[in-house]
């Protein structure tokens, strides 16, 4: 049985690819934070879900692992812009060190699950490839930057290393994201009849869905390293590149309900186009979903109950309450516990 360890595995990504590499027969050690919660992961027996932090793995932690897909990250714009330092140890320098380890203790692949935000900012007439000129604006595009151009010089004959630049994620996952652009969009409809749209609406942004973007590092464990060692792939399909106006416009129509736009925000700095035409002619792979059945889907999950906004889903403010917390939990913890509830017995007596 093959052992794949996934990184950032109770994330919004991890916490649907996990069940899926289990359903076909791998071993999974899921290792993460799990800053939002232990109960994204569902047990199972050839689950072993590992509360460590990315920067401090050693060398034990590979040592039976056949396959590193490396999902962790600080995972998102505002976050690397409120947590500059911490990103780039996590997204940049935590990877390198997983990747180096892997290679070390005779890990055959190493998966590095980037983004297409690092194409940054395009003219509007370019539309680019793996090869075009990168131009990463933020300290999270940066980060991700920095680790592929230092995992990809790793990848030789024994150790495959494959970079994944993902479009923007949309779809529901146990760990739901409503941060992101669909499934703002598909909230704010639900919600309220309103559709949040990022000013000016004529911006580039590809999307995929999160079943399609982890059906992609599925198949990378069962492709031939000849065809992926060392490659960079861009993973969506060209006709999920939208323009935001666009893209609120095809999931207005798939909704159920009457709904407008809501304008907000500073014109968007970051506009691209991309080419997904690498993944599709050399791994045959093709995207199951448009934009709008992921709003659809969302849209149904908010509506019988199954999907909720909590502050969890907007990654900045739930890192924001961490932090409040642990200054709180710090300044009044006091012989190992505040109140000391458990032990009093006096707890059950709360709820
Ligand atoms: N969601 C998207 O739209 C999208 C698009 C392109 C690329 N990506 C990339 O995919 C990856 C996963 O994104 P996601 O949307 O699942 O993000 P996420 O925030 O839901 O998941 C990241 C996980 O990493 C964990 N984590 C953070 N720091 C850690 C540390 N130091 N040690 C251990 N665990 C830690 C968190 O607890 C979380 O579970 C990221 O690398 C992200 O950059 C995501």
């Amino acid at each position: 049985m093959q052992h794949v360890l996934v990184t950032g595995a109770g994330g919004y990504i991890g916490s649907v690819l996990v069940p899926k590499l289990l359903d076909r027969g791998y071993r999974v050690t899921a290792i993460d934070r799990f800053y939002f919660g232990l109960d994204k992961l569902v047990p199972h027996s050839n689950l072993t879900m590992l509360q460590e932090d990315c920067r401090h793995l050693t060398e034990e932690h590979f040592s039976t692992v056949d396959v590193v897909i490396d999902l962790v990250a600080i995972s998102n714009d505002p976050s690397g812009e409120m947590f500059k330092e911490v990103t780039y140890e996590i997204n940049h320098s935590a990877r390198v060190r997983a990747a180096t380890l892997a290679k070390k203790m005779g890990v055959r692949q190493y998966i590095l699950p980037s983004s297409c935000s690092i194409y940054g900012f395009q003219d509007r007439e370019v539309i680019v490839d793996e090869v075009a000129n990168t131009n990463p604006l933020t300290v999270y595009a940066k980060a991700n930057e920095k680790a592929e151009q230092d995992v990809l010089p790793l990848a030789d004959n024994y150790f495959s290393v494959t970079v994944l630049r993902q479009a923007t994620v949309y779809g529901p996952s146990p760990r739901m994201r409503f941060d992101l652009a669909v499934n703002g969009m598909a909230f704010g409809a639900w919600e309220k009849g309103v559709i949040p749209l990022m000013r000016d609406g004529s911006q580039w942004r590809p999307m995929v869905h999160v079943e399609d973007t982890t059906d992609v590092m599925c198949l990378l464990l069962e492709t031939d390293p000849e065809l992926i060692n060392g490659e960079i792939f861009n993973v969506g399909s060209n006709r999920n590149n939208y323009q935001l106006g666009e893209l609120a416009q095809e999931i207005a129509t798939a909704l159920p309900i009457e709904v407008k736009v809501d304008w907000y925000g500073e014109p968007d700095h970051r506009s691209y186009r991309v080419d997904f035409g690498k993944i599709e002619e050399r791994l045959g792979w093709k995207a199951k979903y448009t934009a709008a059945d992921g709003a659809l889907q969302i849209y149904k999950a908010l509506e019988n109950g199954t999907l909720e906004k909590t502050e969890q889903t907007i990654t900045l403010n739930w890192y924001k309450q961490l932090v409040k917390w642990e200054r709180i939990v710090k300044q009044v913890d006091k012989y190992g516990g505040i109140l000391e509830i458990e032990k009093a017995g006096s707890f059950a007596s709360m709820q």
